[in-house]
Formats: C-alpha cells, structure tokens, sequence
C-alpha cells in the first residue's frame, strides 16, 4: 500500500488517509497536534504489540526488547504484556523498568561500565539475567555476592571481531570496540572460565550484540559461527544474538522482518550444531517504524539559488540521529498526504548548531507554510530515549494511539522542569 508519495513501509501498521488528512491508530494527527502540542510523538500501540508478538513467535521466551531504543513506563509495561523479556542496559533503564510493575525476573541487565551500585540494585532485584562485559565487573559482582547479594544467572558477552555494513559509530563487533570480551584476543576464552568456575555466579550462555542497523541477515550467522566452539565446548544452554535488525527509513530502503532474521539465525545455529535456547534483543525493528513526529514550520529562509531552509519547533533535542550518524529521513504534510513532494528544501531544528538537522534533503508539498505540521515517519526508536535538553528546549510529549483512542503516556517538559534540578543560591 502507498500512502500518496509515502510507501506503507515507512508508517505505523495503523494508519488511514481521510480526505488527504493522516490519521494513526484511527485518530487525526493533525488534531493530536493541535491537543498536545508539538514536536509530539505518536506511537501506534497496536502496531508496538504486533512486533512484540512477532519477536515471541520467531525466538521464544526469552526474546528481549531492547529499552535504549525507547523506553517509559508505558513502554516497559505493554513490552512485558505482550510476552518479551526487557533488556536493560542502566540503573535508569532498570529502575524505570522496575517502577512499571515489571518483574526483575523477566529483566537482562547489560551494559560496559555496570557499577558496583548498579549490580547491587540489580542482584538485589533478582533480575533473570547479566550479561558479563568486563573483568572489572566479573570482580564486582564476587565482591557483591560474598557481601550477601544472590547469585545471579549470566551470559558472557563476546565480541566475535565480525565487521558488518553499517555507520562506524553502530559496529560493536569488531575488535578495536569497549564492549565485550575478544575472541581473537583470547579473553573470551579467559572470561568463560572465569566465570564458569566462579561460585558467585551461574553461567548459562553466551551472548553477542554486533552491532545495529545491519541489512544483511548473514552477519548475525558469522556471529553465530564465531560463538559456536563456546557454546559446545562448555555446553551452554543459551546463547543471545543481540539487536542490529534494520529498519527502512527512507523510501527504496528495504530491510528482513523478524521472522526472516529469526529463521536465518537459527539456520545458522542448525548448520553450526548448536542446540542452545537461541534469543536475541531487538529495540530498534519492534519501535521505530511504529511512530511518527509532527512538527510545526516556524520559518521558512529561501536562500537565492542555494536552499530553502523550512525550520521546525524541534531538532536534535528530539532526534539526534542525523546529527549522530547523519541518517535520512522523509517528511510530508498530514494535511495533504498524498500532495506530490516537488520542494527540495532543508528542514532544520530550532537549536545553535549548524548541524541541527532534521531532513537534509526533504521533498515536501511546493506550498509549505509557516504554521503547518510536518511529518517525519520511523522515528520511534533512538530520538525521544536519545533526546536532551539542549538549548533549554523542553522535551516533547508522547502519546499511543489505539482504535480511535489517544493516550498521553509521557508528558511534555514544562519550563519547571528544567529548573528542578538546580540548586538555587541565596
Ligand atoms: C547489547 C545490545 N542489545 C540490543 C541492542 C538493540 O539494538 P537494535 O535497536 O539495533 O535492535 C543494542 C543496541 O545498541 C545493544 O547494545
């Protein structure tokens, strides 16, 4: 199906056109701006559900949602709902986790730089698993463990050296990276039995995370194929193949869903004789394309012969991810879906920075006005959990939409907020 010029692909599952106007989850986007204001994010709840049953049915219990890619309490709560362990990569991310009624059991505790304070609130909550990711930590959690906390169950992390097609600052696999243990370095082998022996913890897997935004299915079996010898040689039960499913984010993009990536994973378990439970941690393929931002065009700069500048209420502050990796997105009028893009203009945030770019190069309708709400679709995953305070810009609100019902599930910041934190001097 294509939405006017904007192919299906790139829009939540729920979404209609009524006389040109964009609605999600049966409700008008336009009217949603004009409610809660803008920059707003809107998710499609039942689309966010239909990929967490997806993610159940391809991997099993145990499939993890990865919270990075967004996370608030509502999130944390229809994840857990919908059968999907949470992995958690913070003490911000567990607490938040926790504080929405999710049991400690079905959470995956990650991160490099796990501090002694973090693996405390960890162990002491009885997460189901942690995933080891250094020595140091290793030596923390004897030290927590001989102090009373209980004995927690653990995956080593490994890094399998595996260079895979995507932006340098998304590889994690290769071997000049801060995550994991080494293969060919031989700490891998080193941290395994390590923890294999150790009394203050249960190793029960292996995991590896090679990095995100991967296209090419046959990555995540070189992974395997590198994890393999572990696996058997130490007759582990489960091993975990990460995140990194792509996504579409622009139009021509395509990417495997995740059935495609589950079957071509466990291809390769079958073909690398591994019987372990395989589970895996998608963030970015169960959230991204199941939201959209609006935003609304403050000014409009034509520069002779050079650009026309259209800047909107929002930016980096709520979508790094140009500025970070200088990702493409597409952009259009929900008052006019399927209006033909014949505009080349720059749409740009409201921050001081040069770099604060929304959509380097957007088609947009010829008659963009001040005062319109924009588009910009697959924006759920890696904007609102990336998104600061920047400029003292207030952080937009979220709502999910649902059969013609809208909820506020994150609230806009308001000018308080940005003072709560301070200190006032006398
Ligand atoms: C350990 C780990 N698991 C899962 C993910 C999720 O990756 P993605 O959102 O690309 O699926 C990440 C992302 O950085 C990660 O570091």
């Amino acid at each position: 199906m294509t939405l006017g010029p904007i192919p299906h692909y790139l829009l939540p599952d729920n979404v209609s056109v009524e006389e040109d106007r964009l609605s999600v989850g049966g409700v008008d986007v336009i009217d949603l701006a004009e409610e809660y204001g803008t920059p707003l994010f809107i998710y499609d709840e039942d689309h966010l559900r239909a990929r967490c049953r997806e993610a159940v049915a391809a991997f099993g219990d145990g499939v993890a949602y990865a919270t990075k890619a967004f996370l608030s309490q509502a999130m944390a709560r229809l994840v857990w709902e919908e059968g999907m362990h949470l992995d958690v990569a913070t003490g911000g991310e567990l607490h938040v986790s926790l504080s929405a009624g999710v049991p400690a059991d079905r959470l995956v505790m990650h991160g490099n730089n796990k501090s002694s304070a973090e693996l405390r609130m960890a162990l002491e909550a009885g997460v189901g698993r942690v995933v080891l990711d250094s020595f140091d930590e290793i030596g923390r959690i004897e030290a927590l463990v001989a102090d009373g906390c209980r004995v927690p169950k653990v995956l080593v992390r490994l890094n399998p050296g595996i260079d895979v097609h995507t932006h340098e600052y998304l590889q994690t696999g290769i071997a000049d990276s801060k995550f994991g243990f080494g293969i060919s370095s031989g700490d891998a082998h080193r941290a395994i039995e390590i923890a294999a022996a150790s009394r203050a913890m249960e190793l029960v897997g292996v995991h590896a995370h090679i990095g995100s935004q991967i296209f090419v299915a046959g990555s995540f079996g070189k992974a395997i194929g590198a994890l393999a010898p572990f696996i058997k040689n130490h007759a582990l039960a489960e091993v975990s193949i990460g995140g990194g499913l792509g996504v579409a984010y622009v139009t021509g993009e395509s990417a495997p869903s995740i059935p495609e990536w589950a079957d071509s994973v466990k291809e390769a378990c079958l073909t690398h004789g591994i019987t372990a439970r395989i589970t895996a941690e998608p963030g970015r393929s169960i959230v991204a394309r199941g939201a959209i931002t609006l935003y609304t065009v403050g000014t409009i700069k034509e520069i002779d012969s050079i650009r026309t500048y259209v800047a909107v209420d929002g930016g980096m502050s709520d979508n790094p991810r140009p500025v970070l990796y200088g990702s493409g997105y597409e952009a259009f009028l929900p008052r006019a879906v399927g209006a033909e893009r014949s505009k080349q203009v720059r749409i740009v945030g409201k921050h001081c920075e040069s770099g604060d770019v929304v959509v380097s190069e957007a088609s947009v309708p010829a008659d963009i006005a001040v005062g319109d709400i924009v588009c910009t679709p697959v924006t759920g995953a890696y904007g609102h959990s990336m998104g600061s305070n920047y400029n003292m810009v207030l952080r937009p609100a979220v709502v999910f939409v649902s059969s013609g019902q809208a909820r506020l599930v994150v609230r806009r910041e308001s000018y308080d907020d940005l003072t709560r934190r301070d200190v006032t001097v006398a």
